[in-house]
């Protein structure tokens, strides 16, 4: 074999090891900065002046919230943040917190822990169903429902690990804040608010306390739950939050590793299935994305690998899911190939 032939022969070998590679790797995503930043502007002129849905009222704080706060805010996996309207207006977490308390217990627990006390199975009933509780403990036979629901999550917050109820907080907040980037705090009158009226999630916290689900103290879970629902944030907190878990688990604005990569897929799975509630089902089959809402009018959507995304504006549908959060996140998303179940191109 000559010295010329030995030359070409690894310059093809070489080529079509890259081609290879390429194809074999998943495509890097191509989005431009203005392509981005088109398609969050969009977005939002497209859905700023529609009238549809309603601010939550059953806890009393909610109904007072200004129901023309809307912003959009996306994190890419590299850490660039691209913002659209109102991203300064705080609204409370509610119940996107459920992610953030159920991959607080996987990490100090193992993801064996959730499937076992509370289960990963859509209930597809209402977030605080009791008939769901009641269904999953007398026709199926034990612990089916998931803790994206309020029993589901209340049982979660009891778990989380602490001396006193106070070294329990700190730490889910603390939790919360590397999540976000910077630390967070309690908007007091929803919390108040919601702790005068939280019957509900009281007797559902006493329920799963019946049933062995919750070891101990169940009103002080409930409590605790009530106040992890009352943390304080804007879009682009959430979407730093939503950024943090599509990008393995380590916030791409601090840099910091907040949670172990390992644990990320069974968060993200939960979202995708339950994370919506009774339209989980339908808002997957529209965006692929595995999400979260809250009846703040925040919603979260992690593309894995690529970005997160969050929007706030109140007005909720009968789901209980914002209307123009569902609608911009979708219209983002689809617009920067965010589906994970997409083909490449
Ligand atoms: O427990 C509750 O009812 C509220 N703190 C949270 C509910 C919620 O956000 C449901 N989400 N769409």
């Amino acid at each position: 074999m000559s010295a010329h032939k030995t030359v070409a022969d690894t310059r093809r070998w070489a080529l079509a090891t890259l081609v290879a590679a390429a194809l074999a790797a998943p495509a890097a995503w191509a989005q431009t900065p203005a392509e981005i930043q088109a398609a969050l502007d969009a977005a939002h002129a497209k859905y700023k002046d529609i009238q549809e849905g309603k601010n939550a009222d059953y806890i009393p704080a909610l109904a007072k919230v200004d129901s023309k706060i809307y912003g959009i805010a996306l994190v890419t996996t590299d850490g660039k943040v691209y913002t659209a309207g109102d991203v300064k207006s705080e609204v409370s977490i509610q119940s996107i917190s459920k992610v953030f308390t159920m991959a607080k217990v996987i990490e100090e627990q193992g993801p064996e822990a959730i499937e076992k006390t509370i289960g990963v199975d859509a209930t597809g009933m209402r977030f605080n169903s009791i008939v769901a509780v009641e269904f999953a403990q007398k026709a199926l036979g034990g612990p089916e429902i998931n803790p994206l629901v309020n029993p589901g999550a209340i049982t979660a917050t009891s778990m989380v690990r602490g001396s006193s109820r106070d070294e329990i907080w700190k730490s889910i907040l603390g939790f919360y804040g590397e999540f976000a980037g910077r630390s967070l705090g309690v908007d007091q009158d929803v919390f108040k608010s919601e702790s005068d009226t939280n019957q509900r999630n009281q007797a559902i916290g006493y329920l799963m306390y019946a049933y062995g689900f919750i070891k101990a103290e169940p009103l002080r879970a409930t409590d605790v739950y009530t106040e992890q629902c009352s943390v304080a944030v804007n879009a682009k907190d959430l979407a730093t939050m939503a950024g943090t878990l599509a990008n393995a688990g380590k916030n791409p604005v601090t840099g910091k590793q907040v949670m172990k990569s390992a644990n990320v897929p069974e968060v993200l799975a939960v979202m995708a299935t339950a994370g919506l509630y009774d339209d989980s089902g339908k808002w997957l089959y529209h965006t692929g994305l595995p999400a979260k809402s809250g009846v703040g009018g925040g919603i979260i959507a992690v593309s894995p690998g690529k970005f997160g995304i969050a929007v706030i504006s109140p007005p909720l549908d009968d789901a209980g899911n914002s209307v123009r959060a569902q609608k911009a996140i979708a219209d983002v998303s689809n617009a920067l190939g965010g589906n994970p179940y997409a083909p490449r191109h």
